[in-house]
């Protein structure tokens, strides 16, 4: 390990690149528009624009805002484009981030500092969310020392159950999480009636909406159904958005809105008692190209409203059309009443695995991500159906219709495990080296087809699968 170190002598510009474009042949087909994970890709011509934009700020630092106005500038017409589209106001403010994980992280810190500047200095501070919020607030709970209470969520609409918040609070809540929508079945919680119960126990209150942010407001412009959801809501304090998704620009950007700029004040870092420069950093990272903060104004500029309109019909018409297309497919069935462009289909019959139809899928090119079973959810193929996705929905509907088929024909349920045995494994030293054996990995790779170990995983504990995951990532990041 670690043999690979760095070549005495330069290589030309052509090889280096075409290395890289041909390491690109292991990756999902995201460029063809067969996987519907992932990429969230602009048209062509945007994204020719957008690169352009993108390394024409690769140099600048967004440390210094004073030493860059552009970047201040920049960074502050996208906050303020955003928060237009999001209901906010003259008093709305934020920050461009690195993604919907690092603003969702600066919300909860927020909260977390307002709490014990306004509350109590010492509680650990708890933090209200349903299992279908973002495994970010999850982590970011894990990262600041924050304690997640868990809401029930209605295993029908997959919603959270907003009546039995109230019964949750107490002096040590600090936030309540709801998400517009959830990503795993692409349904929005009640956002209006948090809200009420938010302000009524004066509680700070995020609503994520880094998948829905940039798409609600257009889809609802287009004509559906989408009930308010953003700062126009009494109660919510502070939103996120990722305009790497449907804002359709290149990843890293999202934006973090609070509802006034005493709300932020929290999310700031400041040292000046180093002996080097003062920092004041808004958000996590402190050096940071300016790339794709340019990349992001030059996306929004160049789409304009009717851009994202455009596009926005063309996803909302191809989800559409996936979703009848799967009421056709006996078995199969979309869960909840997805209120944008994200589906979760389950399987009704065993024989008919949803791990079995994504390997199946995957062989004839297409990739769609799984989702393992949950507590308020059975295991689910996931689709985001973006721009790139919608001229092939037809012919998906038709090879996932042919792969039920195929199973129907051969049979066959999945092994079952016994937990018992598991849990006993995992206990011993060399336990986990005999669980990747079993399914054919060294603990670091993994085989072609991920069917046997999806169907392994589905079943163990949380805690059980994220031993193995950890252990696993452990091993996959060592050098080459
Ligand atoms: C609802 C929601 N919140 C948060 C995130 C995390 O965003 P990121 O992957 O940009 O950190 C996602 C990602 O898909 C999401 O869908």
């Amino acid at each position: 390990m670690n043999s690979y170190k760095l070549p005495k002598e330069g290589s030309s510009a052509e090889q280096i690149l075409s290395n890289l474009q041909s390491f690109k042949s292991q990756d999902v087909p995201w460029a063809t528009g067969r996987a519907f994970a992932y990429v969230y890709e602009p048209p062509a011509d945007a994204k020719a624009v957008i690169s352009q934009a993108f390394v024409s700020y690769l140099s600048e630092n967004v440390l210094d805002p004073t030493s860059f106005p552009s970047l201040l500038k920049m960074e502050r017409d996208v906050i303020s484009i955003v928060a237009n589209v999001l209901g906010g106001d003259s008093q709305t403010v934020g920050n461009i981030t690195a993604g919907g994980t690092e603003s969702i992280i600066l919300a909860l810190k927020s909260a977390r500092d307002y709490f014990r500047d306004k509350k109590n200095p010492t509680a650990t501070p708890e933090v209200i969310l349903a299992c279908t919020a973002h495994a970010a607030f999850f982590k970011a709970c894990h990262y600041l020392g924050l304690k997640p209470v868990l809401v029930p969520v209605n295993p029908q609409n997959f919603q959270i159950e907003t009546d039995k918040i109230a019964a949750l609070i107490n002096e040590n809540t600090a936030i309540i999480v709801a998400s517009a929508p959830n990503y795993s079945h692409g349904v929005a919680d009640d956002v209006v009636a948090i809200g009420q119960i938010a302000k009524q126990y004066n509680i700070f209150f995020h609503v994520d909406a880094c998948v829905g942010g940039f798409y609600l407001p257009f889809a609802r412009r287009l004509g559906a159904n989408i009930p308010p959801f953003s700062l126009e809501v009494e109660g919510v304090s502070s939103i996120s958005c990722d305009l790497h998704k449907y804002g359709y620009t290149f990843k890293s950007v999202s934006v973090i809105l609070y509802k006034s700029a005493v709300l932020r004040q929290y999310q700031i870092y400041t040292c000046s008692d180093w002996s080097g420069y003062s920092i004041i950093n808004p958000t996590v990272a402190s050096s940071k190209s300016g790339a794709s903060l340019a990349g992001a104004w030059a996306c929004l500029h160049y789409f304009g409203e009717e851009g994202y309109l455009k596009l926005n019909a063309l996803t909302q018409g191809a989800t559409q059309q996936f979703i009848n297309g799967v009421k056709n497919i006996p078995n199969l069935e979309v869960l909840g009443e997805p209120v944008m462009n994200l589906v979760a289909v389950v399987s009704h019959n065993p024989v008919v695995s949803v791990f079995q139809l994504a390997d199946i899928l995957k062989r004839k090119g297409w990739y769609i991500q799984t989702q393992l079973a949950s507590a308020i959810s059975p295991e689910t193929l996931h689709l985001n159906i973006n721009p790139a996705n919608a001229q092939w929905v037809a012919d998906l509907l038709k090879d996932l219709q042919q792969a039920v088929e195929e199973l129907l024909a051969a049979n066959q349920a999945l092994p079952v495990f016994d937990m018992n045995w598991v849990a006993e494994t995992l206990s011993q030293p060399e336990g986990i080296m005999q669980i990747f054996q079993l399914f054919g990995s060294d603990g670091g790779s993994l085989p072609d087809d991920f069917v046997l170990i999806n169907n392994f995983l589905n079943q163990l504990q949380p805690q059980h699968r994220n031993i193995l995951l950890t252990y696993f990532t452990n091993n996959l990041f060592v050098a080459s």
